[in-house]
């Protein structure tokens, strides 16, 4: 089936069969792959997209769901010659290690900092509850947000 999406403020479409996963049309079709794949059941966030300005894990949302409406991914976060505030705090800290994780928790941490610009240790740690990371241990990944946080009130 025909599938034509908003992907990052561009209109985008490609063939994929009735029960393609949204992430399967943005990696193996449209070429997003900044999004990664990796339980496909929901568990680790780290496929981590906006659907019409929520946030889903894109393996368990049909691309067919997304027909006709915005997608937002990682991609979308960087311009041309500057990271994203989040991305620049990850850097920062080390909260990259082997990177797999990392865009589903930047894009998780974009979205909290977009509904609450001041939250607490507490509020971060449950808005990442479910994202998982087997590297960092969390604890830069915690200091990454405060910063990213602190940064972009000002
Ligand atoms: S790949 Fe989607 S939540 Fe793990
Ligand atoms: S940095 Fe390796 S899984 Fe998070």
């Amino acid at each position: 089936m025909l599938i034509k999406a908003r992907i990052n403020d561009e209109w985008r479409e490609a063939d994929v069969w009735p029960g393609a996963s949204l992430l399967f049309f943005l990696r193996e079709t449209l070429g997003l792959v900044g999004s990664k794949n990796a339980c496909e059941q929901g568990e680790c966030g780290s496929c981590s997209v906006w659907l019409d300005g929520e946030l889903v894990c894109s393996c368990l949302v049909l691309a067919a769901q997304a027909h006709g409406h915005e997608v937002r991914t990682v991609e979308a976060l960087a311009t041309d010659d500057r990271l994203h505030p989040v991305q620049e705090a990850f850097i920062q800290t080390g909260a990259v290690q082997c990177g797999f994780c990392t865009p589903g928790l930047i894009v998780a941490v974009a979205d909290l900092l977009e509904h609450d610009p001041r939250p607490s240790e507490t509020i971060i740690r449950e808005a990442l509850a479910g994202n998982l990371c087997r590297c960092t241990g969390y604890a830069k990944i915690i200091d990454a947000v405060k910063i990213a946080a602190g940064r972009m009130q000002k």
